[in-house]
């Protein structure tokens, strides 16, 4: 089990790719470097009018993107491998999740489109890189999302305690691992840190609301937040899936938000976020004794202040209390998807996705 792994992450975020390189051992993962790499700004404008703006992309678009955002994913490993001194004849694989600009895992052609050539990445690197996790599961049934879950599984769950994890990022997913040995369970909530973003950049001009000081700043707009809370997708039984293509400035349109204070806007969405994970405890998880936070939406002070609130009898913790950097979990959780591949075995949850059965993940591309 002594090799070493890349895991390749970009969410629905867009703020760039995380790249880390690392070696698991029996049940623990040591990270040996990292390294974050935001996109060019011209690339990060093309993603987001690609996902933001269903209609508008057209096929040569989705080739240049694929070409592009494979060598940025190729660079990123590159980086954090100089970066850790390691050997490149030493890393066993590549494990990439490409950027998604199209997740549809409930069409009648179901489907998950990440764009990033593992081709690009395992040529440049001479290292095999598997890539399309999502496809395999979704062709048996299932969301193709989250694929987290088995990882926060391996890592983190306790036979005494009942855990669950909150992954926030663009999107919020849950981790669900009760201590009685029950199946691990496990969805996308809703909107994380998307929403909020995109008011950020709209109002403020900034990619996000730095330490959620902004949220902090407005009043929870009450009638608007129960608006919210009303769209179908949060009363949607598990499996369920969502992304950027469906939390989005155009689906927060439909509320008039505009004629509000912007800051009290912000407030409302922060609140939105938390409400909407937090009802999923309730619903889920009567009996969670921790929750631990990563993704970028551990740094946002008013959602973690405002989680606490909304989780009486919870504690929420960041995943550093359980040793692993809440920055990281997700490329790491790629790099062991990445190991599961090559060493032929399943990455999926059927718990958590709706799969028929579990299935071996993802594209392997040999250098
Ligand atoms: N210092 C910070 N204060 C508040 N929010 C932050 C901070 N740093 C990151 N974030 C939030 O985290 C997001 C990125 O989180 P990440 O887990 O990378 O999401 P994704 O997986 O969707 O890329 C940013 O878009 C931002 O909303
Ligand atoms: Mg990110």
């Amino acid at each position: 089990m002594d090799q070493l792994y890349v895991g390749l992450m970009s969410g629905t975020s867009m703020d760039g790719i995380d790249a880390v390189l690392v070696r698991f051992l029996e049940s623990s993962v040591d990270i040996l470097a990292t390294h974050s790499r935001p996109y060019p700004p011209d690339l990060q404008q093309a993603l987001l009018v690609a996902i933001r703006k269903p209609l508008s992309e057209d096929l040569d678009t989705s080739g240049e993107l694929h070409r592009r955002v494979g060598a940025c994913f190729r660079d990123a490993a590159l980086h954090v491998i100089a970066e850790s001194g390691a050997d490149r004849d030493s890393v066993r694989a590549i494990g990439s999740h490409g950027q998604t600009l199209r997740h549809r895992p409930n069409a009648k052609q179901p489907f998950s489109l990440q764009v990033g050539d593992a081709d690009i990445i395992a040529a440049g690197t001479g290292i095999t890189t598997v890539a399309n996790f999502r496809q395999a599961d979704i062709d048996v049934g299932g969301q193709g999302a989250p694929l987290v879950p088995p990882f926060h599984e391996w890592l983190l769950r306790s036979d005494t305690v009942n855990r669950v994890v909150a992954n926030i990022g663009g999107i919020a997913n849950l981790t669900i691992l009760p201590a009685d040995g029950a199946d691990t369970t496990g969805f996308d909530t809703g909107p994380g840190n998307g929403l909020m973003d995109a008011w950020t950049r709209q109002h403020r001009g900034t990619a996000f609301d730095v330490d959620g000081d902004w949220a902090g700043s407005g009043t929870v707009i009450n009638g608007l937040l129960q608006q919210m809370l009303c769209d179908p997708y949060f009363k949607l039984a598990a499996p369920k899936s969502t992304g950027f293509e469906y939390f989005n400035p155009h689906w927060l349109e439909q509320f008039q938000v505009q004629k509000y204070a912007a800051a009290d806007v912000q407030t409302t969405l922060c609140e939105l976020s938390v409400q909407s994970i937090a009802d999923a405890l309730r619903k889920h998880a009567q009996d969670a004794q921790q929750l631990f936070v990563c993704g970028g939406g551990v740094r946002n002070r008013t959602l973690m202040k405002l989680l606490q609130k909304a989780l009486e009898g919870c504690e929420v913790l960041s995943t550093t209390q359980a040793g692993l950097d809440p920055d990281w979990v997700e490329a790491v959780a790629f790099a062991w998807l990445a190991m599961r591949t090559v060493n032929g075995q399943s990455g999926n949850l059927p718990s958590v996705t709706g799969a028929s059965h579990k299935v071996v993940l993802g594209d392997i591309h040999s250098p």
